[in-house]
């Protein structure tokens, strides 16, 4: 898909993401990650049993896949069509999961309105001056009192890829290279838990920061609150 992106750094994410499709579950093999990982796979489908769950930013549907064992249906969304593509050979029960190609920011009203959402690796991709763009465009899609999970990444020295350079307004920036030898400048932000409060002001009416070893986990209730961006 054609991706009209609000600034360099979503669009070099963009084709990051498309060209590291095929490779990208590699991650989740990292052997210092097992232990949390088991841990994640059972409790994030846990806490949004039953519900219906809009996913952000999908893309292989490795957190989809565990979700649509607990959920009464998962909408599974990222604005890359090569993600999209793998995600679509795990053969998910239809009738639990749906997939579709729509950018985070800009989530259309048509796909309807749910009462959990759920985003892995993404908030750590949002530049700061674009985290509200984002949950108003989120919130629009939720019912108040809806549940939101956010997994992300904590720094872990000699685990996480080394920041490369700080940006005028703090966000953090790693270089990275895939199998091909491509390397590629991703945004990536390392929020804690004040951070996260900050950010999440007015739309949360609760938080949780769960920290894990490698991960942290934000679960938050929607308020009901109308955002601007
Ligand atoms: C770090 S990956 C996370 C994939 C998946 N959630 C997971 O945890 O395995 C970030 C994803 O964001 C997607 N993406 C990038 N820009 C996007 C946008 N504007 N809207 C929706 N998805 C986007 C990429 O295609 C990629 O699949």
């Amino acid at each position: 898909m054609s991706l009209e992106a609000d600034s360099p750094a979503e669009a070099a994410m963009h084709s990051y993401y498309a060209a590291r499709a095929r490779e990208y579950e590699q991650i989740y093999l990292k052997p210092e990650r097992q232990s949390d990982l088991r841990h994640l796979e059972q409790e994030i489908p846990w806490e949004l049993a039953g519900r219906q769950v809009l996913e952000i930013a999908c893309g292989t549907g490795y957190w989809t896949q565990f979700l649509a064992q607990q959920v009464a249906g998962v909408l599974a969304t990222d604005l890359t069509t090569e993600t999209l593509k793998v995600a679509r050979t795990k053969a998910l029960d239809p009738a639990v999961v749906r997939f579709a190609q729509v950018d985070a920011f800009a989530l259309p009203p048509s796909l309807g309105l749910f009462d959990g959402a759920f985003a892995g690796f993404w908030w750590s991709h949002l530049a700061f001056d674009r985290v509200d763009a984002f949950l108003a465009s989120l919130t629009a899609c939720l019912k108040p009192g809806a549940k939101v999970l956010l997994l992300d990444n904590r720094y872990v020295p000699g685990s996480s890829t080394p920041i490369s350079r700080q940006d005028a307004q703090g966000n953090t920036f790693q270089m990275r290279t895939l199998q091909d030898g491509s390397r590629h400048e991703v945004l990536k932000n390392f929020p804690d838990e004040h951070r996260l409060m900050q950010q999440l002001g007015q739309v949360a009416r609760t938080v949780e920061f769960r920290q894990y070893d490698f991960y942290w986990l934000g679960v938050w209730e929607y308020s009901g609150a109308v955002t601007t961006s």
